[in-house]
């Protein structure tokens, strides 16, 4: 099973997000491909589309699973602005936490990125623990890794799959990792290399998730590949 992990960050709004379903369905609608054997879709929307795109996602019937961006390092309580993990649990499945940007412009930390795995966990879901490097500690109860280094991050200028694979093989040290994803400027004709690579087990394109021509292009190659 190969992960593709579309994160969307702060973009789109809601006649974006309208429009860009219905481009995913009416290509999704052509063929009706079943990719729920070697395949795990999942778009991360901004919170405040995540109703109206499991609505979406329901209405047009598509295989596509939801995730969040982020998530509080709090249980319930006066925590102005934020959102919970059993909140999110509520309508989606998948988590990313630790993202580099999150790390970077917000100030988490490691024992902050652990009280929201703590949260997480409570709530029953499945975490993608993001790490710039080999070196990030990873809480132990992780078991999906993204490895996305931080010059690759929409640079346009993606890790080679061969380093990717290395540094994914290293992090697979850590007992309870099962997973390394790969991220960093990861696009329709790229995506085949990685997820051909030996230790890379899917994908987390940010920029080419946006486009549903590209995201869907990923899939279509990705379905072909023989990992
Ligand atoms: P990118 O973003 O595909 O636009 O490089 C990846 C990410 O930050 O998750």
């Amino acid at each position: 099973m190969k992960y593709l992990i579309g994160n969307w960050k702060a973009n789109k709004n809601l006649t974006e997000v309208e429009e860009w379903f219905k481009t995913f369905a009416d290509l999704f609608n052509q063929k009706r491909p079943d990719w729920s054997n070697n395949l795990e879709v999942v778009i991360c929307p901004p919170f405040v589309y995540l109703q109206k795109t499991s609505v979406l996602i329901k209405n047009y019937s598509l295989p596509i699973k939801l995730g969040a961006q982020d998530v509080a390092p709090f249980g319930n309580g006066p925590y102005t602005g934020e959102v919970i993990a059993s909140q999110l649990s509520e309508l989606v499945e998948y988590v990313i936490i630790g993202h580099s940007e999150r790390r970077k412009n917000f100030g988490e930390s490691d024992e902050i990125l652990s009280e929201k795995v703590k949260q997480a966990n409570a709530a029953g879901l499945k975490i993608i623990y993001c790490v710039p490097d080999d070196q990030t500690i990873i809480p132990k109860s992780i078991s999906i890794v993204a490895y996305e280094p931080v010059w690759a991050i929409g640079s346009g200028k993606p890790e080679t799959p061969t380093n990717a694979s290395q540094v994914a093989k290293v992090i697979k040290n850590n007992p309870k990792v099962t997973a390394v994803i790969y991220g960093g400027s990861v696009k329709p004709d790229n995506v085949v290399s990685y997820l051909e690579a030996a230790d890379i087990s899917g994908v987390l394109p940010g920029g080419a998730s946006l486009d549903p021509l590209q995201f869907w292009q990923i899939i279509v190659n990705a379905s072909n590949t023989k990992a």
